[in-house]
């Protein structure tokens, strides 16, 4: 059985309301009423009810999405929508969604996810790139829907003065250990606030790019302001947004964009209140 996304939303928020009008009848009607002892069974009767309700609200909410309703727009080599059989079948996200694994990637409701917990395989290089890779590292060899929307980005700041540039693009599973390691060198445990280990960092897919000056003090700049709240029109999101480093496992990086498609990117802007990918699909940033 499924549903579409808003009927399991809706639903689940009337049994939620359903469920808390009915405790909190209990809670008045069993202090306010004198002849409490003789009505004993019928509080009994309320509360059963009660979670009965709570029950069958969990079990609306894992629900399967249907396929039909989820978007298939935004589609990309490295986005691609995985066949939907058992095969690729990886589990379900705390919110419902199902999880799939293809190629050696992990997807969510067809868009590619890459965190502490999710990785990509040692083999895993994006097709379709804006250009060929052909190096362990190269700003241009971004997935070529994500890099086409970049230039129209970095063309509208620059008709109004300002100067956004592509500091790191795709980095190669071995690029990205030897970077790990050195950090790690440097920093010790705290590396992973900021870098991830290989396989686990979303530059080796082609679809993330950061920008200019790589350092917390873009946040503050003209261009740092810009871009966090015009991205989004181009498809890009903040992916490790301030105050969400306990669920995204990383400290704010303002200038890591991740390319998700128009659709996604305006649900996870949130009229500036950045929306984590993991908040979104429910599931976690942690390694094994
Ligand atoms: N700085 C991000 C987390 C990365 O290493 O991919
Ligand atoms: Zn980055």
């Amino acid at each position: 059985m499924c549903l579409d996304e808003n009927t399991i939303k809706v639903l689940s928020y009337v049994f939620l309301i359903l469920g808390f009008l009915l405790l909190l009848f209990l809670f008045f009607y069993f202090f306010y009423n004198k002849k409490k002892k003789k009505k004993l069974g019928y509080y009994l009767l309320v509360f059963i009810f009660i979670i009965l309700i709570f029950y069958f609200r969990g079990e609306i909410m894992n629900i399967d999405i249907c396929k039909s309703d989820k978007k298939a727009n935004n589609v990309t080599t490295t986005k691609a929508m995985p066949a939907s059989n058992s095969d690729n079948y990886a589990g379900k996200t705390s919110k419902g969604y199902i999880i799939e694994k293809k190629d050696g990637a992990y997807f969510i409701d067809d868009y590619l996810i890459i965190n502490k917990s999710y990785a990509l395989s040692k083999d895993f290089i994006p097709e379709n790139t804006y250009e060929k890779i052909a190096d362990e590292i190269c700003t241009t060899c971004i997935d070529k829907e994500a890099y086409e929307k970049w230039l129209n980005m970095k063309n509208d700041a620059a008709a109004i003065n300002l100067n956004i540039y592509i500091a790191s693009g795709y980095r190669s599973f071995e690029y990205q250990k030897g970077l790990y390691e050195k950090n790690v060198n440097k920093d010790g445990d705290f590396a992973n606030k900021y870098s991830a280990k290989a396989g686990h960092s979303e530059h080796q897919s082609g679809l993330a790019i950061d920008l200019n000056s790589v350092d917390a003090s873009f946040a503050a700049t003209d261009e740092g302001k810009w871009v966090n709240e015009n991205a989004y029109l181009y498809g890009f999101i903040i992916r490790y947004p301030k105050e969400k480093g306990q669920i995204t496992g990383y400290k704010c990086e303002p200038w890591h964009l991740r390319y998700v498609g128009l659709d996604l990117a305006e649900k996870l802007y949130n009229d500036g209140k950045w929306i984590t990918m993991e908040e979104y699909f429910g599931i976690n940033s942690k390694y094994k």
